[in-house]
């Protein structure tokens, strides 16, 4: 049942910085933007890698896993995911083949948007609504 969790002391999330945490189960991304504290799932919209190990600059969240780029403030997709195979020239036949294959599966997967939390500030803390 969605209810709202206690998540961190908002002193703990300075400006311009994110975290990754664990709140009734779900885990949640805490991202503390220009116009304040937003909360997202922490599964990057393409393959679900933790948006918690990317980077958060410039307004956006960048995934670790293929270089999707999110809207830090909406989870909307601001670039698609970068699934680039090392020069052929560098790798064995089997290799170029399986990267060409793969690249038919990859370009199949679409990448949704971040999905957001409700979240609420009070008395030093954040709360978020899962
Ligand atoms: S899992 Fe995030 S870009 Fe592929």
């Amino acid at each position: 049942m969605s209810q709202w969790y206690d998540a961190l002391e908002a002193k703990q999330l300075a400006a311009g910085t994110m975290k990754g945490v664990e709140v009734g189960g779900a885990k949640v991304l805490l991202v503390h933007g220009a116009s304040g504290i937003r909360a997202f799932e922490d599964r990057c919209g393409h393959m679900s890698a933790p948006m918690s190990i990317g980077t958060f600059k410039s307004g956006v969240l960048k995934c670790a896993l293929h270089a999707a780029v999110f809207d830090a403030e909406t989870g909307a997709v601001r670039g698609p995911p970068q699934l680039h195979a090392p020069p052929a020239q560098s790798l064995p036949p089997e290799m170029v083949q399986a990267f060409a294959e793969m690249g038919k599966v990859m370009a199949q997967i679409r990448c949704e948007n971040l999905r957001p939390f409700p979240v609420a500030i009070e008395n030093g803390r954040i709360s978020v609504f899962v």
